[in-house]
């Protein structure tokens, strides 16, 4: 949210918006209009439940970014997890180019990604924070530790485990950072930065910085701010 920086009076879309959960927060922030689209229509119909118990005027409309029916109308794009979905470059190139085509001249894109860089080595260290991540390429198999040496397109699953002990996973798919960056580029973005998680003043109160800190030093995760 501190990337897409001040959004009041902003048209956003929202890019596999879920059930909503950072389209109702942008709506809060005082956006003049926001979009939600995701693909499924189960989580759009989540999406759709809560906007009818708590109206926020927010659209939602299942569809893929692939085919998104818009042209320089948007000043900010967001995407809480999506570029990860891709399995091969050209499949990137379709999100990505769709997404700046929604852009007008000068907006922003912003999102999550699994961090194309965490080595596999550090995939089980996230247990006691409630997640793992797995992959079928054995470390030794690959030449160096980092995770851009992980063949292009394997599979990552994230493996969440939820309060009640149930696990969900969450299959992604790894691409080097070079590969996202030039796709980006080569899709009428003009500048592309990847950001580190920072630990919020809330949650260093909660939690403390302890608990934060290894995904500060070796992010699992991490943020791409890009301008068109
Ligand atoms: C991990 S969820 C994130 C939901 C929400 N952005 C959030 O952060 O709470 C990822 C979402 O991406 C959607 N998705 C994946 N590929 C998509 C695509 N090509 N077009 C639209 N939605 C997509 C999935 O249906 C899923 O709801």
């Amino acid at each position: 949210m501190q990337l897409a920086g001040p959004v009041a009076g902003l048209n956003v879309i929202d890019l596999a918006c879920g059930e909503g959960h950072f389209t109702r927060l942008l709506k809060q922030r005082g956006v003049s209009s926001i979009l939600g689209v995701d693909v499924s229509e189960g989580m759009i119909n989540l999406a759709l439940a809560e906007e009818q118990r708590c109206p926020l005027d927010i659209e939602y409309r299942v569809e893929d970014v692939c085919n998104l029916d818009a042209e320089g109308e948007y000043d900010l794009a967001f995407a809480g997890w999506l570029l990860n979905y891709a399995k091969d470059a050209q499949q990137l190139s379709r999100i990505t180019q769709s997404v700046a085509r929604s852009l007008k001249p000068g907006g922003k894109f912003v999102t999550t990604n699994t961090n194309p860089d965490d080595p596999i080595s550090n995939f089980q260290m996230w247990k006691s924070h409630g997640f793992t991540k797995h992959t079928s390429i054995k470390e030794s198999s690959i030449t160096g530790q980092a995770g851009s040496d992980i063949p292009e397109g394997t599979p990552v699953v994230w493996r969440l485990t939820l309060p009640q002990g149930k696990q969900i996973d969450i299959t992604n798919y790894h691409l080097s950072k070079q590969t996202v960056t030039n796709t980006l580029l080569k899709s009428g973005f003009r500048e592309v930065n990847w950001h580190r998680p920072r630990v919020s003043p809330i949650a260093i109160q909660t939690d403390g910085y302890d608990h934060w800190k290894p995904f500060v030093d070796s992010p699992p995760f991490i943020f791409l701010e890009c301008h068109k």
